[in-house]
């Protein structure tokens, strides 16, 4: 059994363009526009969960589709282009949509056809990202190195010290996960608390930066807990 911090809990978002999303017990569902929620949590080692990831990718040709993150792209404008890192960049949409407005991307995923979709993702649309293919839960972001950090539909809470210091001063966080609330909605059966964001958790964690947005909200078939801040 993985330590908790190495178990991880993922949301598979049907944003428009995406083809298809997965309920939690892995089964397809087709042509589905709203958010459903998949927990990809097998909690026992790193080659299941990996394997379980790749199994989903292969599922569907674009499982996230190539729409970058909408808190992405209402905050890119304040965001000073550099270095960029991309937590669980999946097939790299937030990933190619910062190397397309300039910063120099670096994307960590563990899903090796996520990464080989998010490099092709970067070629059709002629820019560069550096990918590493890595278990989150032995990847140390470097200290100091990055002017924004994005983690969007990935909550492993032993990242959240590293994504403070992993920023440079000015540098910008755009974090987004589904929160406990989700428990209540009908894609929520089935999800296990811990790996979900308690209410107003994220932005305690982030008490010490300067916070430009914070949403937590339930719509009734999302519940989600969005956040753009800068680190002072
Ligand atoms: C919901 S998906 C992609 C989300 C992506 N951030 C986006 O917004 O499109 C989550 C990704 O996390 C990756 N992942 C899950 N657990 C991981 C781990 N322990 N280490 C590295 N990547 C992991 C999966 O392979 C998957 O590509």
């Amino acid at each position: 059994m993985r330590v908790m911090g190495s178990i991880f809990l993922l949301f598979c978002v049907t944003v428009s363009g995406c083809r298809g999303c997965f309920e939690p017990q892995g089964n397809r569902v087709s042509s589905k526009k709203n958010l459903s929620v998949f927990q990809a949590l097998t909690g026992e080692d790193e080659e299941s969960d990996r394997n379980r990831w790749d199994e989903l990718y292969n599922q569907s040709p674009a499982m996230t589709g190539h729409d970058p993150a909408p808190i992405l792209v209402q905050f890119i404008d304040i965001i000073p282009v550099g270095r960029a890192l991309d937590i669980a960049m999946g097939e790299g949409r937030n990933a190619v949509f910062l190397a397309k407005k300039g910063f120099l991307v670096e994307g960590v995923d563990f899903s090796e056809v996520a990464i080989l979709r998010a490099q092709k993702w970067a070629r059709e649309n002629r820019v560069h990202i550096e990918t590493t293919g890595i278990d989150l839960n032995k990847y140390a972001i470097r200290s100091g190195a990055f002017d924004v950090i994005v983690n969007i539909d990935y909550l492993q809470r032993s990242l959240i010290p590293q994504i403070k210091k992993g920023l440079k001063t000015g540098g910008v966080v755009v974090f987004e996960n589904a929160t406990t609330e989700q428990l209540k909605n009908p894609g929520g059966q089935g999800l296990v608390p811990e790996f979900l964001l308690k209410p107003g958790e994220l932005k305690e964690a982030f008490r010490d930066f300067q916070i430009l947005f914070y949403d937590e909200t339930n719509n009734g078939i999302e519940a989600k807990a969005k956040l753009v801040a800068v680190k002072p």
